[in-house]
């Protein structure tokens, strides 16, 4: 790993073949079991993947991973056309966090879901970080599912995000070893 880069010389790409053990030694790296890297793994190849994305500093090196995975609305009322996705994981090498990394993936790749046509974005994560990038613990409380509480937040990316709802929802199979 090289210290040089700061956000500013970071970029954003979507995860290839290629990346795939970087991005599991990163996961097994920032998280303390290897859990968040099979739960990345299970999703992938079951094609519950919407999203997977790096920060990816100067030299190439991937210094972040964020996974989007679809979440499936109810089949009644007006939900149902509604694109659901789960934030889950996100991770930056111990020794790069809180540098702004996570943020910047963070943010790049919510622009991404936006630009792909996703309605709503769901994640169960600490209640002091998240709401920075909009998400709110409120919407998400017309989100019915396997979560509730503070940690449960959602962000609207599109006007239907926030005006179809309430919703039920349930999140893609491999999540279920969480619940
Ligand atoms: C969570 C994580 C992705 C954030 O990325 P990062 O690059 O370290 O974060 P940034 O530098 O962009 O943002 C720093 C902010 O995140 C906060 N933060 C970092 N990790 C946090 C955590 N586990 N819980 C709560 N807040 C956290 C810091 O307090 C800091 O807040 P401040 O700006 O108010 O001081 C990264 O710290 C990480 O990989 N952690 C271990 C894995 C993890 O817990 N992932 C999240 C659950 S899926």
């Amino acid at each position: 790993m090289t210290n040089a880069a700061g956000p500013s010389s970071l970029t954003f790409r979507d995860v290839t073949s290629a990346d795939e053990t970087v991005v599991k030694k990163l996961l097994e790296a920032a998280f303390p079991s290897d859990m968040e890297a099979r739960l990345v793994h299970k999703l992938r190849h079951c094609g519950a993947l919407v999203l997977e994305q790096v920060a990816v500093d100067g030299e190439g090196q991937i210094l972040g991973h964020v996974a989007y995975s679809r979440v499936t609305p109810a089949a009644i009322g007006r939900a149902q056309g509604l694109q659901v996705a789960c934030l889950a994981p996100v991770a930056v090498w111990p020794d790069r966090q809180r540098t702004g990394i996570g943020s910047a993936l963070i943010r790049a790749s919510l622009e991404k879901l936006k630009a792909m046509g996703e309605d709503l974005v769901l994640v169960l994560g600490h209640p002091a970080y998240y709401p920075r990038f909009g998400f709110d613990p409120v919407l998400a409380r017309k989100v019915q599912g396997p979560y509730a509480g503070d940690a449960f937040m959602a962000l609207a990316l599109t006007d239907a995000g926030t005006r179809d709802l309430p919703i039920e929802v349930a999140f893609a199979t491999p999540f279920e070893e969480f619940e």
